[in-house]
């Protein structure tokens, strides 16, 4: 990644942090706005960091998400519209403003952060879900549509990881019970999606675009 420029939402800890150091061992300059200069809650933030961006990114990971727990009966219009917009609607306002730069260099690498939760449900998990499976049909779309200009579009689904989302959403006794629902019998680390990020977001990766990989010690297997 020597001479890349990469934008890292969600950079300021858990998977985000995690690639962002990733990149930087690989070589790439790496841009990761705080929630001040980009706060993805807002279309104006969005755009206005866009326009204060001075060349052009050659890489795209959206990464920053938020899971706020809802089934059908008690979801609230704020707790939807706030999931769609952080988790789907802002990284398609990012990747919209940022491919015309990386057409500009004939070359690109955006990656969406999902989660197996696009794939498969588990209770209270609606508007996550939902925003999670529409950035698997995002990342399809685009990938059409950005490959013949030298850009790779893909999205990596994590299974469980020890971040702060993991922690703020299931009880220490529903953890334990995670783990033995999960083949490899442990969380994922954030270091661990970084490395599979840092291959998809790399020239190394010529071939691969369109596809969500499942980073989730087969817990979708089983
Ligand atoms: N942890 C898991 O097990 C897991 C599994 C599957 C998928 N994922 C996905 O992986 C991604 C990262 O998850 P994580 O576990 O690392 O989450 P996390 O520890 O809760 O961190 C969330 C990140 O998103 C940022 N963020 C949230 N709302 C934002 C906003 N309005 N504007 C700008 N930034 C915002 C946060 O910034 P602040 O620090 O400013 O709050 C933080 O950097 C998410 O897309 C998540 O859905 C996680």
């Amino acid at each position: 990644m020597n001479g890349r420029t990469a934008l890292i939402t969600g950079g300021s800890r858990g998977i985000g942090a995690a690639i962002a150091e990733r990149f930087r061992q690989a070589g790439a300059q790496v841009l990761t706005p705080s929630r001040n200069d980009l706060d993805l809650f807002s279309d104006a933030s969005i755009d206005g960091w866009l326009a204060r961006l001075g060349s052009p990114v050659d890489i795209l990971v959206n990464c920053a998400g938020i899971n706020r727990l809802a089934g059908v009966a008690d979801l609230s219009d704020d707790d939807l519209r706030d999931t769609l917009q952080v988790n789907l609607l802002a990284p398609l306002r990012l990747a919209r403003g940022l491919c015309a730069g990386m057409k500009s260099l004939g070359y690109g690498r955006i990656l969406n952060i999902s989660s197996v939760w696009s794939v498969v449900y588990r209770e209270s998990r609606l508007p996550y879900a939902i925003s999670k499976s529409g950035i698997n049909g995002m990342t399809r779309a685009l990938a059409v549509e950005l490959a013949p200009h030298g850009i790779l579009v893909n999205g990596l689904a994590p299974g469980y990881i020890a971040t702060d989302m993991t922690i703020r959403n299931n009880s220490p006794e529903e953890i334990d019970s995670i783990r033995t629902k999960i083949p490899t019998g442990r969380l994922g680390t954030p270091e661990e999606i970084a490395e599979i990020a840092a291959f998809l977001c790399s020239a190394a990766n010529g071939l691969i675009t369109g596809q969500t990989i499942l980073a989730d010690g087969g817990y979708t297997l089983t």
